[in-house]
């Protein structure tokens, strides 16, 4: 390799690195994709002069679909949609990177050169990249509603998916052995019979994992999709491909580690006992419970009058109605009326890890202010009044009842309860994404619930807050 390519390749390894470091803020997170996009620019100029320019219309007319696709979708994706989006580059990230790896082998063993790095390596990226590439489809289509919606499962599903990988390892080593073990089937007619299997098995893994579970099973077919993109980087001999891969791959294994722990799911429960289906503390149909149906200025009222401290909790509501501009309004009308403000800012609220740090922080609310859960649960108990916003799961008490089996159950939550008042602002009782209803919604001594969107909602309570 010139010794030119080798420094880009550096430069390139360093910029993904200072970029995810400067990932860690809001504030500085927007430079750190910038300095991370700009090290991938580098390490693609690079690989052309690597390749010595050949083949570079088709090169050069995919990089310009690829830019366009990725820059329209990007501009236009919802913030709520965007794991959906996380989980379809995922898939086509670890797509590519089988496909890749199953030409290369094709052409290796055209010319002799497989050897064993190719051996091992092909095999080994063209199943994490299929199972990255159909669990992420799958992933995608439970999110989008579109196909696969809550746990699907049948009997002996285990049993399958071990036969499954059993079957792929053999597929694998009759590869290795150029066709010694299967006789009948060819080294590269394996690598597709390996495909095809790893294909079904991405897909029979992840259906059985409900929604409530899928930002965590996204996580990890990301770090799926960097372990075959490096793996993919020792079939190509190229060494930016090995340490981009590997930083997504700990990256993304860190991400689901961190995750799986905010959620209170271990992964292990996660991927093989997938998830109840049916949500428990659900309402019963048509069942009609009373609620303190307070209004905007009976809500100001009390914050005026009664509350010194008061928290308020974001939750995936806020971000549909792009709400934290009128959010941040309410924090300061309370502070110009000599209230002490804080937000406690679950690990999951929303629908993106971060999502309501980057929400708030955009309209200008001080990080300085933004709790997270272990920082904020301490405080519930003294304070005034908790007004939780559009958020349902992240506050839901019954993810602390031993006696039910939700999909929430065991996660962490915001103990908004221990407040002296409770104050939702969301349009009706309809619980959130894990469908699980909330016990709280009908303490009318402790709750007030303002039924409105969350916009209208803070507004009105931003002018009552005014209003002498
Ligand atoms: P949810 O539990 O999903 O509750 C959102 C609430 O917002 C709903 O109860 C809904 O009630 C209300 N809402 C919707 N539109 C509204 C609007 N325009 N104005 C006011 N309220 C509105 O939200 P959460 O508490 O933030 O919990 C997040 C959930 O999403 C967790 O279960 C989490 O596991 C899951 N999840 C998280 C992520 C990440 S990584 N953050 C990714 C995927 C899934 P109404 O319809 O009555 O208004």
């Amino acid at each position: 390799m010139q010794v030119a390519t080798f420094l880009a390749y550096l430069l390139s390894a360093a910029l993904f690195i200072f970029g995810i470091r400067r990932l860690k803020t809001p504030e500085t997170a927007r430079s750190g994709n910038t300095l991370a996009a700009l090290g991938m620019l580098i390490a693609v100029v690079a690989t052309l002069f690597v390749i010595e320019f050949r083949g570079l219309l088709e090169i050069g007319l995919a990089m310009i679909v690829g830019s366009v696709i990725g820059a329209v979708s990007a501009q236009r994706v919802q913030m709520t949609s965007m794991p959906q989006m996380v989980a379809a580059y995922n898939g086509v990230g670890g797509g590519a990177a089988a496909l890749i790896a199953l030409s290369e082998f094709y052409h290796l063993s055209e010319v002799g050169e497989l050897g064993v790095v190719g051996g091992v390596t092909v095999p080994l990226t063209v199943l994490i990249g299929s199972v990255s590439f159909a669990g992420s489809v799958v992933a995608f289509s439970k999110l989008q509603e579109i196909a696969f919606e809550g746990a699907v499962s049948f009997p002996l599903q285990q049993v399958v998916n071990a036969l499954l990988f059993v079957g792929i390892l053999v597929l694998a080593a009759n590869a290795f052995v150029d066709g010694a073990l299967l006789p009948f089937l060819s080294p590269v007619a394996s690598v597709v019979a390996v495909m095809a299997a790893s294909l079904l098995l991405g897909i029979l893994l992840v259906i059985p994992i409900g929604g409530a579970d899928m930002p965590i099973v996204i996580s990890l077919l990301n770090a799926g999709t960097g372990l075959a993109a490096a793996a993919s980087g020792f079939v190509l001999d190229n060494y930016i491909l090995i340490i981009a891969g590997t930083i997504v791959g700990a990256s993304g294994t860190i991400l689901t580690r961190l995750m799986s722990g905010a959620l209170g799911r271990p992964l292990g429960k996660i991927i093989f006992a997938g998830i109840a289906a049916a949500a428990g503390g659900s309402r019963e149909e048509g069942e009609e419970r009373p609620v303190h149906d307070a209004s905007a200025e009976e809500v100001g009222e009390y914050l005026k009058e009664e509350a010194e401290k008061v928290i308020i909790v974001p939750g995936y509501g806020l971000a549909v109605a792009q709400a934290q501009g009128p959010m941040h309004e309410l924090m300061e009308a309370l502070e110009a009326a000599g209230k002490e403000v804080k937000f406690g800012i679950h690990p999951v609220a929303g629908r993106m890890p971060g999502h309501m740090n980057v929400l708030l922080t955009e309209v200008g609310i001080p990080y300085a202010k933004l709790y997270d859960l272990e920082d904020i649960n301490p405080e519930f108990g003294d304070a005034d009044a908790v007004i939780i916003v559009g958020a349902n799961d992240v506050v839901n008490p019954v993810a602390n009842d031993p006696d039910q089996s939700t999909p929430i159950s065991g996660m962490p939550i915001l103990e908004v309860e221990q407040a002296k008042k409770v104050i939702f602002v969301k349009r009706s009782l309809s619980p959130g994404f894990a469908g699980v209803d909330n016990p709280l919604f009908y303490d009318e001594e402790k709750t007030m619930m303002l039924f409105s969107d969350a916009k209208q909602g803070l507004q009105e309570m931003v002018s009552a807050v005014k209003s002498t």
